[in-house]
């Protein structure tokens, strides 16, 4: 295999392109009419049926738990789509014992760190505070603020989580720990980030994640969401549109993803072989595998490091999407740098006493902006296809705004660049100059703490 035949695997043809648009396409749809919750279940309705206007106020707890970091925040909404943010976050490693033990010591943990949230910013009322749960995992809804643990992943294996209340789960710890907060809504993080992004921005029409995993949220029409039944539907004659939780890191199959020979042998390797295929193809969490499965196919022709294989290799997952990003950053230093850093990032036995060159560097490179760039047409033609979806948005004249969040498109050098390039091919430059990605940093909490207030009022009400 030479590195010409490896970056075409990785190429993504106009073909392939609009296949995995009409494909993401039949899935919504199908997805929208099945009421299956398994943990396969697709397009999850949030129950959420408005966005903020931007102009609330007050102060609303949020609990934003990632694949490795918890956020707890006071988010203070200040008004005119201004917020300030109180919060403690802490990390957990992938080796934490918290996230493969008891479900109960878990939701302690989360609890503990709510408590002293409260502490430290002096937040303690006698009055229950309104919290709203971000999770960065599905859950199978039945309103706001109820809904069953579907599946967890992201390396997170709890004791008997699936198929658990997780507003129960959280009553019970606060009731554990004698802390008066109560749980009002639970939305997964996309939806967050999209709410988020509407309250600083009205015209935000799509949420989007692009970090260790991948997935988006928008605004359907209640009429085409045949899944929430005849009685819903009665029930609601007057509800336009509802927030959905596309859960588009499951879709795909082989009628319709490019899979390549790496893509299918960094599947049959994983934990959970055959599961979120498209995810696996373009998000963080498997950029560096992507590249690490193919630099060795080189190394194994000779045509890498001179035969010689790293030590930072030799282990699946060794080699992180952070360390492709580093490579790619490092384009505009000097030839010296850049050769210095990669003898750096890579050693060798030390009997072979192997520098990199600067071949070695061009390849390494090569590989990283191929792999990336695929997986930024890989998140374009999902938000392509979000996009025709809400047809409307096309038709009028107005931006097309997105709000997305998360450490590949953020941190990954000119990301947001390279999927507007996607987008532009795919629309041309006329729609594409409509479209906005705009960073939605710390959505996913923001967003809760404005669903936690736009529903606490609701509950109010519903008392009264
Ligand atoms: C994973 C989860 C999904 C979440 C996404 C982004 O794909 O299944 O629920 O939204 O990661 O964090």
């Amino acid at each position: 295999m030479t590195l010409d035949a490896i970056t075409q695997c990785f190429d993504l043809t106009a073909g392939q392109f609009e296949a995995l648009v009409r494909g993401f396409q039949q899935e919504y749809d199908q997805g929208l009419n099945t009421a299956e919750a398994t943990g396969l279940a697709t397009m999850i309705p949030s129950y959420v049926t408005r966005l903020p206007t931007g102009q609330e106020t007050g102060t609303f707890l949020a609990l934003d738990l990632g694949g490795s970091t918890l956020r707890v925040c006071a988010v203070h909404l200040l008004g005119q789509g201004n917020v300030k943010v109180d919060e403690i976050k802490r990390s957990i490693s992938m080796t934490d014992p918290l996230r493969t033990g008891s479900t109960l010591v878990f939701f302690d943990w989360m609890v503990d760190t709510v408590d002293q949230l409260l502490k430290d910013y002096g937040l303690q009322s006698t009055q229950a505070l309104a919290m709203g749960v971000s999770w960065s995992f599905p859950i199978d809804q039945t309103s706001v603020s109820d809904g069953k643990i579907l599946r967890m992943g992201k390396g997170f294996d709890l004791q008997d989580i699936e198929g658990q209340d997780l507003k129960t789960l959280f009553t019970d710890a606060f009731a554990r720990k004698n802390v008066n907060v109560k749980v009002t809504a639970l939305i997964n993080d996309t939806v967050g980030v999209l709410v988020a992004h509407a309250y600083n921005d009205p015209d935000a029409r799509i949420g989007f994640i692009y970090g260790t995993g991948t997935n988006a949220a928008y605004p359907e029409k209640v009429s085409r969401m045949l899944k929430l039944g005849s009685a819903y539907h009665q029930e609601h004659p007057h509800q336009e549109e509802m927030l959905v939780n596309t859960e588009i890191d499951i879709f795909g199959s082989d009628a319709y993803l490019p899979l390549n020979r790496f893509d299918r042998l960094l599947d049959a390797n994983h934990s959970q072989p055959g599961f979120q295929l498209y995810e696996k193809m373009m998000s963080g969490a498997y950029l560096g595998e992507l590249v690490r499965l193919a630099a060795l196919e080189l190394v194994q022709e000779n045509a890498l490091f001179d035969g010689h294989t790293p030590l930072e290799f030799k282990d699946m997952y060794s080699f992180e999407t952070a360390q492709l990003s580093d490579l790619e950053s490092r384009c505009n230093q000097s030839l010296e740098m850049r050769l210095h850093q990669l003898g750096s990032a890579f050693t060798f036995d030390a009997h072979t006493d192997y520098q990199p060159t600067e071949q070695d560097l061009a390849t390494m490179t090569i590989l990283c902006r191929t792999v990336a760039t695929r997986g930024a047409k890989l998140a374009a033609a999902a938000l392509a296809s979000l996009i025709e979806q809400q047809h409307e948005s096309l038709l009028q004249n107005q931006p097309i705004v997105i709000g997305v969040n998360g450490s590949t498109f953020e941190r990954y050098p000119q990301m947001p660049e390279r999927i507007l390039a996607a987008l532009s091919d795919w629309f041309g430059s006329d729609v594409a100059s409509r479209i906005r990605l705009d960073v939605a940093s710390d959505g996913a909490g923001i967003g809760g703490a404005l669903i936690a207030m736009l529903y606490a009022e609701e509950e109010e009400e519903e008392e009264e």
